[in-house]
């Protein structure tokens, strides 16, 4: 039997839909526009597509967008400038700085100078910290997104075993630590993981964040298990090239109970979350 299809789009929308509302309100009652400034350094083709994609559906919510589009030469100082300035300016309420940066910048210390209440990517290390040991944070954007579908499809997480493979700081690991505040049960599996496919088939949630085009085929998948599939690889396809996840979709649908495909699932979900993640940090900046 083939498994339910998860509808990332349709997800997304309905939770940006909820943000809309809330940023009325916000401006209504409050008088108080919540502002999101995204800063790229350099012409990164993939970080412009993702930076214009957030300035539009910021806009679209009743937000603020500011953007700062830097030069690839800029100095890592003139970046921390920046960043000071939109620290202390009240009509910002979160702070993203896309990711990678030029490899003279030093991507830790540009987190670090990101005021932690506005750190809408919940990079920085307090909200690490915050995360780890269950206390208010910013969560990072895409293992939100994650959540929020498997609640929805799940209710309750708990005692469920849940394997994470993937160990990043952007994804696997803060996905661990959710899903444990969720009280599942969670491994982490990664590149050195013994009988990683044996750990994967006794998971009753399979969250892949590898960057591995198609690794986790069906034969990898319990039977009825929801599949969160965060991969977005480009691959060849004749002529030209298509997207992928880290989950070989044909097979894993024939096994899985419900799963995300790609694209159109996990994607869209964290936008949407940076949009929810800057409404959060506004409404806290303002009691
Ligand atoms: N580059 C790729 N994904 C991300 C993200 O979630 N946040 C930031 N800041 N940069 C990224």
């Amino acid at each position: 039997m083939s498994a339910k299809i998860i509808d990332g789009k349709a997800f997304a929308a309905n939770v940006r839909g909820k943000v809309a509302d809330h940023v009325a309100h916000l401006k209504e009652v409050n008088g108080i526009t919540p502002g999101l400034a995204v800063v790229l350094v350099g012409e990164d083709p993939a970080s412009q597509v993702y930076v214009r994609n957030k300035g539009k559906q910021t806009v679209e919510v009743g937000m603020n967008s500011i953007e700062h589009k830097l030069d690839a030469s800029t100095s890592e100082a003139d970046l921390l400038a920046l960043i000071d300035q939109l620290n202390n300016d009240p009509e910002v309420h979160g702070i993203l700085c896309q990711l990678p940066v030029p490899d003279h910048i030093d991507a830790d210390k540009v987190l670090a100078a990101i005021s932690p209440a506005k750190d809408v990517d919940g990079f920085h290390i307090s909200n690490v910290g915050l995360l780890g040991t269950g206390q208010k944070a910013m969560v990072p954007c895409t293992p939100l997104g994650c959540l929020m579908m498997l609640r929805e499809e799940h209710g309750s997480l708990s005692g469920l075993n849940a394997v994470v493979v993937g160990r990043s700081n952007i994804v696997g690991k803060p996905m661990a630590q959710l899903l444990l505040r969720d009280s599942a049960t969670v491994t982490i599996a990664h590149s050195r993981t013994k009988d990683i496919e044996e750990v994967c088939r006794r998971a009753d949630i399979l969250v892949a964040a590898v960057g591995r085009p198609e690794m986790i085929t069906g034969d990898w998948v319990k039977p009825g298990a929801t599949v969160i599939d965060v991969g977005i690889n480009r691959i060849p396809n004749g002529e030209k090239t298509k997207l992928v996840g880290d989950v070989h979709f044909d097979s894993a649908v024939e096994v899985a109970g419900a799963i995300t495909p790609v694209p159109g699932g996990v994607g869209p979900m964290t936008i949407a979350c940076l949009l929810a993640n800057t409404v959060t940090a506004c409404c806290r900046a303002h009691g």
